[in-house]
């Protein structure tokens, strides 16, 4: 039982009075990877959050300055940089970043300005053989030299030496390209802290993109992000989740200043709502999310989560081509575990299909962000990998059902019950006569922890 647990500094903290998500570790039967057995129990006190954070304009100037212009982010997956001159352009607010692989094949991200009269290079994503910009026709080479401009006798003043493209940082992981505009911020590697020790066993770098629907939300980013940092809401927001996802007994950890994580346990009920379902119920609602018609039969003696991991483990097995037998926990083949790398980027773990979020300001605007959910499907190492799937744009006005024929139907639906929320929020916030969100000690510790890291950067 987890009532109660005493925290380090002796402060008791309440647990959900049922099992808890380790207790359902103690019962796979393949080895239990040291990540997943790590509970960090983290108590970061109970103070409000002033609203300020989410809806003012001078607060958002100070997150350009300090946060997207000093952080690690996620500009694209690798695949999109395969090839000596395939770009893309990965633009933040107002800054721009043109991202391209050059001939010696080295990845190299440059501010997306023209060195002439500042126009933009390049917009989205393609193949070139050099930069060029469109409006006087001055070029630069893949690894950013200046190549030369017409009428080279107006601009005795303009040399090579001198007009090399200025670079931004640039570095990978998992298969994702990330960028850092500041000189003087630590390594990408330091910068993850113990995200990559966790998470390589999941290999998100042998990984294709099967879905990616990108959408514009009524919403400050951090009020979309943080829906996604807790479960909590699931029991209010998505009751068609209570059958087989363990809400009430997530797993919440946080570590140093970057990185966060929820677990919630897949194929059981709800804790506080198991008295309602039988196992096989479970698994049935399960496939009815799903989108399948199978209503596969739960054995006397055997639990919804183990009926679940058994069907799961071929499809995974072949994605793959490896045989995860006796080798992944029933939680590696369908728990949700989800990762934050702040500011913005929320890889989930597991052998299986994984999600990938991501929230972005839409331009400079405090009031709109724009989500990204990528699904990261597995294909067999030393085999080519299959093509990404193209991105489904969703406006702020069309709901995820709209992206139905991508992400399933019951998908789709979890995800318009989520997007109708947040402009809400967003709305409820300015009204507000407290002027201060209130948070749970345990199960909102990831968002208290994602404010307070943001607060580090505003404050330096
Ligand atoms: S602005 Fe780029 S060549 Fe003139
Ligand atoms: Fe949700």
């Amino acid at each position: 039982m987890n009532e109660k647990t005493k925290h380090t500094d002796g402060q008791i903290i309440a647990r959900a009075p049922s099992y808890s998500f380790q207790d359902l570790l103690d019962r796979e039967v393949a080895p239990v990877p040291d990540a997943l057995r790590e509970s960090t129990e983290t108590f970061l006190g109970s103070e409000d959050l002033g609203i300020e954070r989410y809806i003012s304009p001078e607060f958002f100037a100070r997150e350009v300055e300090k946060v997207w212009r000093k952080t690690w982010q996620v500009a694209c997956r690798e695949s999109r940089l395969r090839r000596p001159g395939d770009y893309f352009v990965y633009d933040i607010v107002n800054d721009s970043i043109l991202l391209t692989r050059d001939d010696s094949g080295a990845l190299k991200g440059y501010y997306n300005s023209c060195l002439h009269r500042g126009r933009a290079l390049k917009r989205g994503a393609g193949r070139t053989e050099n930069l060029r910009c469109p409006y006087h026709g001055w070029s630069w080479n893949l690894a950013g030299e200046f190549e030369g401009a017409p009428c080279p006798w107006d601009f005795p003043h303009v040399t090579q030496e001198k007009f090399s493209l200025p670079e931004v940082r640039v570095a990978t992981w998992g298969g994702w390209v990330f960028i850092n505009m500041d000189e003087a911020a630590p390594s990408l590697e330091d910068y993850m802290e113990v995200l990559p020790a966790h998470m390589n066993q999941w290999k998100h770098e042998q990984r294709y993109v099967s879905m990616h629907v990108e959408k514009v939300i009524a919403a400050n980013w951090k009020v979309a992000l943080e829906a996604f940092i807790e479960s909590y809401h699931a029991i209010a927001t998505h009751p068609q989740l209570m059958p087989f996802q363990a809400i009430d007994n997530s797993q919440y950890d946080v570590w140093g200043d970057h990185v966060s994580r929820t677990i919630t346990a897949y194929g059981v009920a709800n804790p506080s709502h198991a008295e309602l379902f039988t196992e096989q119920q479970s698994m049935d609602a399960m496939m009815e999310l799903a989108g399948s018609e199978e209503r596969p039969e739960v054995a006397p003696l055997q639990t919804a989560r183990e009926k679940l991991a058994e069907i799961t483990l071929p499809s995974v097995n072949e994605q793959a081509g490896e045989d995860f037998s006796g080798r992944a926990t029933m939680s590696e083949l369908m728990d949700s575990t989800l990762y934050l790398l702040f500011p913005n980027f929320a890889p989930w773990a597991g052998h299986g299909t994984v999600i990938t979020y991501r929230h972005r300001p839409n331009g400079d605007d405090v009031d709109s962000c724009i989500m990204d959910i990528f699904l990261l499907t597995r294909y067999p190492e030393g085999t080519p990998p299959p093509d990404d799937a193209p991105t489904f744009r969703l406006g702020i006005d069309e709901p995820f059902s709209d992206a139905a024929e991508v992400m399933g139907a019951g998908l789709s639906n979890v995800f318009n019950q989520d997007g109708a929320n947040l402009p809400q929020v967003q709305k409820g916030l300015k009204a507000s006569k407290k002027g201060a969100v209130t948070l749970g000690n345990y199960q909102e510790v990831r968002v208290r922890h994602f404010n307070q890291t943001l607060d580090k950067y505003l404050n330096t």
